[in-house]
């Protein structure tokens, strides 16, 4: 018989997923597009050239794939709402994108899953872009208050519990200092000036909230990371510390009134005059989660090009000899997970956590109806055994959320990259159960500790 890893019985075990990357139906029920719309459409950004217009056409399955959680033992569900689904140009709610929404949880509800939300998984919408610059305007804060206010309205008695946002750092400077995701702006200060105001907003939106509505668990999702020094050498260990500042300081700072490292506020530069002395009590509202995104580490080494230096460091990229990495490329790491988890204990006064997502890319195909996704298995395996320690040392994480529960749009990727424990076939949409879709099914139906 298979040893599962133990977990205390309350433990929650979920799946997750994002509006962009699963639901399709792009055009439909007054849906207006977003910047990862206009993002697609511009030629060489998606490296396969696909967007999310049918993604795993969700908007029309979803009855079918929430059955399929179900069936799989999936008790809670981590999804996101689409900002440009519920909300129209002039800001009334758009009756219509709600329903959606409704009719899903009328789905989890009858299936007995409970739903866990995030409000903003990166799809802005792309009026807010062209009006106000996105989120290098300080209006854009604001209108993800009302926005957050309208979804506490409309939807707010069905949600237990809300996250703000996901990955703000991904917004931060993955669209706006590298530039691989939307809007693609490529400009140091600018990144910084973009975390600021995510941050307002997610402050704002919490007031938003709770001045509509009571009883709502509040929270925030965040991807930190560890990021190791590529060798013992003061340049790099120096790098390495950058990075972090950068992945975990920008964010968590804020949400527990501190003002950022003195290193970020010389990167933001001028545009700092943008950042008010009272944001930082709006930012730090009370949480009452906080949910941690985990898939790996980076490695930092001193910076070399013009960019690097303006961002302290530079990643070098793990190497295959030596390290396990998954297909899309990143180290298999679980101890990273502890080491990553404590560090910001240590750190910060974090509230009751959750591991929002955790995953691997593992493209393994569908032979003969069954797809032996073992790469992604001994992943989650690994990363399991680890958060089973965890728990028992006595960390308080209260549940654990597998990314994905289909492979989906992989944003940069397009569809190239298989992140589901089920498997989707893009040009039927057929659903095939991987065997690690198989394995969770029986964990989470093991006899608990
Ligand atoms: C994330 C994202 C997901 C990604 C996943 C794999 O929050 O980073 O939520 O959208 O698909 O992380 O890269």
């Amino acid at each position: 018989m298979t040893e599962f890893p133990r977990f205390p019985a309350a433990f929650e075990w979920g799946c997750a997923t994002a509006a962009f990357q699963i639901e399709g139906g792009a055009t439909e029920g007054g849906k207006l597009p977003s910047i990862w719309d206009h993002f697609c459409a511009q030629p060489g950004r998606i490296k396969d050239g696909s967007d999310g217009l049918v993604a795993c056409d969700h908007f029309h399955r979803f009855r079918e794939d929430v059955a399929l959680m179900a069936d799989l033992g999936f008790r809670h569900y981590r999804f996101s709402i689409a900002w440009t689904r519920v909300i129209r140009e002039d800001g009334s709610a758009n009756p219509e994108g709600l329903d959606f929404y409704r009719r899903l949880l009328d789905a989890l509800a009858h299936r007995g899953i409970t739903p866990n939300a995030t409000l903003f998984h990166w799809d802005l919408p792309a009026h807010l872009q062209r009006a106000h610059r996105g989120w290098l305007g300080r209006e854009t804060a604001q209108r993800f208050a009302d926005y957050a206010a309208l979804v506490a309205r409309e939807l707010g008695d069905r949600l237990p519990r809300v996250a703000t946002l996901n990955e703000p750092w991904c917004s931060a400077f993955l669209g706006h200092d590298i530039g691989v995701f939307a809007p693609g702006v490529q400009d140091r200060p600018s990144s910084l000036l973009a975390a600021h105001h995510l941050m307002l907003a997610h402050g704002l939106g919490l007031q938003a909230w709770r001045a509509e509505r009571s009883g709502t668990q509040l929270g925030i999702v965040l991807n930190p990371e560890l990021c190791a020094p590529a060798s013992d050498a003061p340049a790099d260990v120096a790098a390495a510390h950058m990075a972090e500042l950068e992945r975990n300081d920008v964010f968590l700072n804020p949400l527990f009134g501190r003002e950022w490292p003195a290193e970020m506020l010389a990167q933001i530069g001028p545009l700092g005059e943008q950042r008010r002395p009272e944001d930082l009590t709006a930012i730090a509202q009370p949480l009452d989660f906080i949910g941690l995104n985990y898939y790996t580490r980076s490695i930092a080494q001193s910076p070399v090009t013009p960019d690097e230096q303006r961002r302290g460091y530079r990643f070098v990229p793990p190497d295959p000899a030596k390290t396990r990495l998954t297909d899309i490329g990143w180290e298999i790491y679980p101890e990273g997970l502890d080491r990553v988890t404590r560090k910001l204990l240590a750190q910060w006064p974090l509230p009751p956590i959750w591991i929002t997502e955790n995953g691997a890319a593992d493209n393994t195909p569908v032979v003969a109806g069954a797809c032996d996704d073992r790469l992604r298995l001994g992943y989650l395996q690994s990363h399991l055994a680890q958060l089973s320690q965890m728990v028992a040392s006595g960390l308080d994480i209260r549940g654990y959320y597998v990314w994905s529960l289909l492979d989906n749009f992989e944003w940069a990727q397009g569809y190239s990259q298989r992140f589901g424990v089920v498997h989707v076939d893009y040009a039927t949409q057929q659903r095939t159960p991987k065997a690690s879709a198989r394995w969770f099914q029986q964990l989470m139906t093991s006899p608990q500790a």
